[in-house]
């Protein structure tokens, strides 16, 4: 059984897609047997990991009731495309909406150790669909005073979710996400942050830095492009591979962080 990650935010712009691109590769260098499933009709975690764009059938297909999940991996990844912003209205009209992933996800079950899935900038529909299918639900937020108010609204979607159809999701964490810790502005979001979720949030976060915006564009990751930004989302990984108490792998993480002995 694959534990199931879907990372969300009340809005786009909050390192999500970065997050699971970066999470999604410092847990298969923990050995793990990683999916990532891009939810987002925009597609820009498939375009992250240079999955070729003709790539087909894609997630879009699935939620359409034309291909099987396992159709629809390409190198570890299941992308999506525009073709996902048609399903979803598709499926609006349809019975059983909120558990189509859900259920497609099944087929690929076994052949995972972790699935990520990176939900689109909105607490729609198939952000529903996601925390329907999900075991834990992580939350990335950006740096800013009104972080609080997307996470508390991200926060009702997932009690919508628990307290219908998937009463064991887990609130895993929050990711202070797009941080400038030399600005008071950051630090005292954080603190406010911190005082209203606790131990949820994440004790480390991402810094923020333009390399990220050129990494994307160049199709490859953080670690490779700037590989002492790198630490940040390994420590993060570590964070929550403690919290998901796989202990092995997360032994191999620490271990590749900059300061491991
Ligand atoms: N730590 C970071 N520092 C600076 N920019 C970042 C960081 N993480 C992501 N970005 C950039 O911010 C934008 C939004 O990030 P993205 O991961 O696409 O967010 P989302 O999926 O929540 O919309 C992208 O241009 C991305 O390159
Ligand atoms: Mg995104």
């Amino acid at each position: 059984m694959a534990l199931k990650i879907a990372v969300l935010s009340q809005k786009g712009g909050t390192g999500k897609t970065t997050a699971v691109r970066h999470l999604t590769e410092a847990f298969r260098e923990a050995g793990l047997r990683v999916l990532a499933v891009d939810l987002d009709p925009q597609g820009n975690l498939s375009d992250y990991f240079d999955i070729d764009p003709e790539a087909d059938p894609t997630i879009g297909d699935v939620l359409g009731g034309r291909a099987t999940m396992a159709d629809a991996v390409h190198d570890d990844v299941v992308p999506a495309n525009l073709s996902l912003a048609e399903a979803e209205l598709t499926l609006a009209g349809k019975m059983g909406r909120e558990l189509t992933l859900r259920k497609a996800l099944a087929g690929v079950d076994a052949d995972y150790d972790v699935i990520f899935v990176d939900c689109p900038p909105a607490l729609g529909l198939l952000t529903v669909n996601a925390l329907v299918a999900a075991d834990y639900a992580l939350l990335s937020s950006e740096a800013q005073y009104f972080a609080l108010q997307g996470v508390e609204q991200a926060l009702e979607v997932i009690e919508l979710a628990r307290d219908s159809l998937n009463p064991s999701l887990v609130w895993l964490g929050v990711l202070f996400n797009i941080a400038d810790m030399r600005t008071v502005h950051s630090r005292e979001a954080f603190e406010s942050l911190k005082e209203h979720v606790g131990d949820k949030l994440l004790e480390h976060s991402v810094r923020q830095s333009i390399a990220y915006a050129e990494s994307a564009e160049r199709a490859v990751s953080i670690y490779e492009h700037r590989p002492d930004l790198g630490a940040d989302y390994l420590r993060v990984a570590e964070e929550l591979l403690r919290r998901l108490e796989l202990g092995e792998a997360r032994r191999r993480v620490a271990a590749l962080l900059p300061d491991a002995a």
